[in-house]
Parts: C-alpha cells; sequence; structure tokens
C-alpha cells in the first residue's frame, strides 16, 4: 500500500525527519563520533550495539540485525502500521498527508472496513444481552476481559438480522455480500429480499489485520452443530493465507516478541493468551504458508509450531515442516511441539496452567531433529539400503532449505544418521547445483561487513555501484544515460538501473528515501545490507566520480559495443580525457582482432 501515498510526499518527508530526534524521543542515545549508540529496544542486551547514523538517516543493531530507517523503527518500536506511521512522521514535521492517499491507503475497501468494525461491535453488543452465549463462553474458561480484548461477540439466531441492520439499503447489501457477511440465495426471490446472514447463533471471534482492523470472522457453534466453525469467505479484504488469528494481539502485548507459537485454533489462541502466552497465534483452518512465515520471522527469530499428538496433528505439522523449510537459516529457530495424544493448548494450558505449559518448550523438536527423525522412521537404518533410501527421501527437502550455514549444519545432522561423512553426504544430494537460487541477489557471498570498502577494481562492480548510489544519491546525475546498461548481463543490473533513476529523478534523495521506495519489494533487504555497509568517507564529487567509473566499467566490460559507440560521440566532440581515449583505443582493437566474441553488439 506504501504506492499509493505519492512518492513525493514521502521522499520530503523522510528529507524533513531527523532520525535521531525520532528515536532520541524514545530511547536514550549516546553519541560516539559520528553516530548514536544505545541498547538495543529489539532484543535484549547490556551493551549498546544499536547504531543510528544520523548521515545515512538509518538504524542498525550489530547483535540482532534490526535496522531501518525512522519510519521502519517507528513501525517495530511503536507497532504502528504503515500509514500510521507515515502519519506520526507528518505531523512531527509539520506536514499533512495528502489527503486522498489517506483514503487510497485503504482502498475502495475503505467501506468494507467501516462496516466489518460496525458488525463487529454489533455481535459483541448481541453478546452483552445473550445469556446462553455468555454461559457458554464462561464455560469454557473466558473471562470478560478476555473476551473484550478480543472482540469476542454473538451473531444471534435470525435468518436476518445483520441484513436488517447494515443492509436496508441496496448499496449496504452489497457490501455486505463484498465483507462475506450475507449470502445471496438460489431460486426465486422471496419476499422483498433473497440475502440472508451467513453466521448464526454462533460464537464470533472477530479476525483482525496487523493494523487491527477487522477483516473477517469466525464463528463456532455453541452446541453440536455443522460445521464446528465457520469462517468468513475469501474477500477482499480477508485471505487465508496471510492472515493469522492473534497476530495483531500478539504484537499489541509487548514490543519486543522473539518468540511466536502457531498453534490450530481460535479457542487456543483466546485462551494462552489469557493464561499470558500472548505470542500465540493461529492459522485460519489452512496450513502454514510461506506468506505467514515470512510475517512471523519480521516479528521474531523463533517460531514453534504446537500440534495435536494426534494422527491429524502430526499430518499439519509436517506440511508445515515443509513449508517452513524455504524459511530456515542461522539465527532462526524453528521447533515443533507435539501435545499429549487427545489434547489442544487449550485444554492443556487449563489444566496445566501457563508455567507448566511453557516449560514443555524446552522439548520442542528442532526442525532438523524433526526432519531426521520423522525419515528416519519410514527407512530400516540398520541396513546400506533404508541409509540410501533416507538420504533420498531427505534431498527434495534439504534443497528447499537456502544455502549457508544452517543448510550444512542439516546436512552434517542427516550424514550422522545414514552414517557417512558429512561432505560425501553433500556430494551426492548434489546440493551445490541447485538452479536459480542466487538469481535473485546481488551477490550474497561476501557480505557487507562492518568497515568494508569499496577499493576500486573490487570484483562485483554492480554492487559497488548501488552502494555508492545509496550512500551518495546525488552522485547518480552524473551517471548520463542509466538505461544504457540494460544490456549489460550481470545479476543485480536491474536494480542498478531502477535505483540510478530513482536517485536522480528525485530532488531531495536520501538513503532513508530511497530504502523507503523499495520498502515492500524483495530487494530491500539487499539495499538494506548494503546501507549497512561503511563506506571510505567521500566528498561529493569524489562520489560521483566513483559511481561513474563503476557505471562505465561495467558498461565496457558488459557491452562493449554500446561504450565504444558512446566514447566514439565523446570522441567527435573532441571531449575525450586521455584515460577515455586509451579504453576507446583497446575497444576498437578489440573490434578487429578476428574472432574475437562481442557480446551485445551489433
Ligand atoms: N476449523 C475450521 N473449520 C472447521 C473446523 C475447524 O476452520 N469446520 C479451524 C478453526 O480455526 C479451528 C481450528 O481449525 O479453531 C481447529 O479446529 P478443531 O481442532 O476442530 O477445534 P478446536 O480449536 O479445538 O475448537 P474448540 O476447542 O472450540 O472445540
Ligand atoms: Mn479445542
Amino acid at each position: 500500500m506504501p504506492g499509493r501515498i505519492p512518492q513525493n510526499f514521502l521522499d520530503e518527508l523522510v528529507a524533513r525527519t531527523d532520525i535521531i530526534e525520532v528515536i532520541g524521543s524514545r530511547i536514550p542515545l549516546k553519541k560516539a563520533g559520528r553516530e548514536y549508540k544505545a541498547c538495543c529496544p529489539f532484543h535484549g542486551e547490556k551493551t549498546p550495539s544499536f547504531t543510528v547514523s544520523p548521515d545515512k538517516q538509518f538504524y542498525h543493531c550489530f547483535g540482532c540485525q534490526a535496522h531501518g530507517t525512522a519510519l521502519g523503527f517507528l513501525m517495530e518500536h511503536d507497532r504502528l502500521g504503515f500509514i500510521d506511521a507515515v502519519e506520526e512522521l507528518a505531523s512531527r514535521a509539520g506536514m499533512e498527508i495528502p489527503r486522498e492517499a489517506r483514503e487510497a491507503a485503504d482502498g475502495p475497501d475503505r467501506e468494507l472496513y467501516d462496516l466489518t468494525s460496525a458488525v463487529s461491535q454489533y455481535y459483541r453488543d448481541e453478546l452483552k444481552g445473550d445469556a446462553r452465549a455468555k454461559e457458554y463462553l464462561l464455560g469454557r474458561g473466558l473471562t470478560g476481559e478476555t473476551c473484550a480484548r478480543f472482540g469476542i461477540g454473538y451473531a444471534p439466531d435470525s435468518w436476518n438480522a445483520v441484513l436488517r441492520k447494515f443492509g436496508s439499503a441496496e448499496a449496504g447489501r452489497h457490501r455486505l455480500v463484498g465483507a462475506g457477511l450475507i449470502i445471496e440465495r438460489d431460486g426465486p426471490k422471496r419476499g422483498d429480499d433473497n440475502h440472508y446472514d451467513r453466521f448464526r447463533d454462533r460464537i464470533m471471534f472477530p479476525i483482525r489485520d496487523a493494523r487491527g482492523r477487522v477483516i473477517g470472522f469466525g464463528g463456532r457453534v455453541l452446541d453440536k452443530g455443522e460445521p464446528k466453525y465457520l469462517n468468513s469467505p475469501e474477500t477482499s479484504l480477508f485471505h487465508k493465507g496471510r492472515e493469522l488469528y492473534g497476530f495483531y494481539e500478539a504484537r499489541q502485548s509487548r514490543a519486543d516478541l522473539k518468540r511466536l507459537m502457531v498453534v490450530e485454533g481460535y479457542m487456543d489462541v483466546v485462551r494462552l493468551h489469557q493464561a499470558g502466552i500472548t505470542y500465540a497465534v493461529a492459522t485460519l483452518g489452512t496450513a502454514t504458508t510461506q506468506e505467514h512465515l515470512t510475517r512471523l520471522f519480521r516479528v521474531g527469530n523463533e517460531v514453534v509450531f504446537s500440534f495435536d499428538g494426534d494422527r491429524a496433528g502430526r499430518a499439519a505439522a509436517w506440511r508445515a515442516l515443509e513449508n517452513a523449510l524455504s524459511q530456515a537459516k542461522e539465527g532462526r529457530q524453528i521447533r515443533f511441539l507435539f501435545l499429549p495424544e487427545g489434547h489442544d493448548p487449550d485444554t492443556l494450558v487449563g489444566e496445566e496452567g501457563a508455567e507448566k505449559f511453557e516449560r514443555r518448550l524446552a522439548d520442542a523438536l528442532p526442525l532438523s531433529e524433526y526432519l531426521v527423525q520423522h525419515l528416519a522412521s519410514q527407512v530400516d537404518l540398520e541396513h546400506v539400503d533404508g541409509r540410501a533410501r533416507l538420504a533420498e527421501l531427505a534431498r527434495p527437502l534439504i534443497a528447499k532449505v537456502p544455502p549457508g550455514v544452517y543448510r550444512e549444519l542439516l546436512v552434517d545432522r542427516l550424514a550422522e544418521t545414514v552414517r557417512m561423512p558429512g561432505p560425501r553426504l553433500a556430494a551426492l544430494l548434489k546440493l551445490e547445483s541447485i538452479p536459480g537460487e542466487r538469481a535473485a541477489n546481488v551477490d550474497e557471498r561476501d557480505e557487507p561487513s562492518r568497515g568494508a570498502t569499496l577499493s576500486p577494481g573490487r570484483r562485483n562492480l554492480v554492487r559497488q555501484a548501488i552502494t555508492l548510489t545509496l550512500h551518495h544519491p546525488h552522485a547518480a546525475a552524473a551517471v548520463a544515460d542509466p538505461d544504457a546498461l540494460a544490456d549489460v548481463d550481470r545479476p543485480g543490473i536491474a536494480l542498478l538501473i531502477e535505483l540510478l533513476k530513482a536517485a536522480a529523478g528525485a530532488p531531495k534523495s536520501t538513503l532513508a528515501g530511497l530504502l523507503e521506495r523499495w520498502r515492500d519489494r524483495p530487494e530491500g533487504t539487499h539495499l538494506a545490507k548494503l546501507a549497512i555497509s561503511e563506506l571510505p568517507e567521500l566528498s561529493r564529487e569524489q562520489a560521483a566520480i566513483e559511481l561513474n567509473q563503476a557505471v562505465n566499467k561495467l558498461l565496457a566490460d558488459g557491452s562493449p559495443a554500446r561504450r565504444r559507440d558512446a566514447l566514439l560521440v565523446k570522441a567527435r566532440s573532441g571531449q575525450l580525457t586521455s584515460e577515455e581515449k586509451q579504453e576507446l583505443q583497446k575497444l576498437l582493437a578489440a573490434r578487429t582482432t578476428p574472432g574475437s566474441p562481442q557480446p551485445g553488439g551489433g
């Protein structure tokens, strides 16, 4: 949604914001050289590794790798949504978000949000007047406070209570259908309307998005009845594969969520929160998706899946593992907690209390352990054949894990089980040659580290140019024709071109402003990493010269024909530097050498 706020407004806002002021008003900052330091608000620590750079308008924690702009800080620290964080900064800067943008941020769905929120309130009011529903919730061990916190309500036993209250006009009915709250009847029209309420005589759990807006409902029968739970259908607001029940409430509960627990049901979440385990969330009757996991890992680095001990629970756990593999990497913990048969978190925490329940977490199986154990249970490890089969079963799974330390450890663990040296197993699994994995990356092999410098001639020119542009956006103006780079066949080149144009196109480009443009895109992560790296101090002019050199070298290496033509044009106007003259001579010589390939030429 960020795209809906005009880019120039965002640029201006970022340029007018001082990150030191924003962060300094929330946590005490100490000046240390050109930067400011503090104990990181996102993880517990005694010695400060949280650094804020006024030059870059960027913060970074060397302990937990948290990083971002002032806007990102507000979102993480104050747990604000994007729009709200923008609003907060705008009011600090004395700026007003263009009104269309504010409305556009909720999109055409604005009216739907208003409706779902009003209906949610209606269900809550109905609960107050219904002794049977209140009794049911009481019987399930919920306090009034918990019901209020989760906005739990009751849909009355009526075919048209919501319809009558919110759908008296055509437009209202249309919206109710859009929100999945009423259903259109098949067949001939009966009476003056042919719609009926989806939720009747059910306990209603409002499902909220990360900003706390009601986007859908889960409704449970009070007695026996089918289905036990009825959920809102997929609507323009509600996507099951993305949303997690309890996520908003979990984020509201405390500033530093390190661990999240994924459970199966509404009642599990509510009951766990009530017991003080406020890091519980649930998927909504679906398997855990990549998107769920991405969300979870944005908040904490430990995810525990908790499943019932029965067969269905085990099947769900394995599906969760399969989806979690691509998210596994060092620094992240993914574990699986299996509960005793016949129990779910709701009943268990009710029986034994939070403390005992949390102690079970110590026995949760790490992903690697669960993977190996599960596969090992399917083969006969006493025989070579069985062990070979195990390796075979593991191959497609391990291939999903991104290359790195974590994957190597996983292979080692597996090697132990199949009694084979790790490297030999790795070779057997042929993990090195998984295609396409790095395609989107800007050469992650040599991670930018603290104090990394960009000496000329370093091998990754694209990254060098990107880093320079990020740190010195004004230098981008010195690159005459970013599009010329389009012929250069190197990873990251498209990102460089886009970045150069963005930096040159906005009058007030800053590092933070550029990062904001990539906030919701996968490349944003790479850019943030490059933003963290330190450059040697460069003047404005030097930065422009270095950037130009990097770009020219890219052109020369990657697209000699184009570079040659560009130099020839420049030569005609007699503007070549002596360096460029030499370069042109080389290019011309290369052209006349028989048999020399000319990539990009023609
Ligand atoms: N579920 C669903 N539709 C159903 C049944 C279940 O969407 N017909 C989802 C709900 O999110 C539910 C979860 O699966 O919370 C777990 O279902 P189940 O284990 O059957 O119920 P419990 O959570 O144990 O519910 P309760 O304790 O209220 O009986
Ligand atoms: Mn249950």
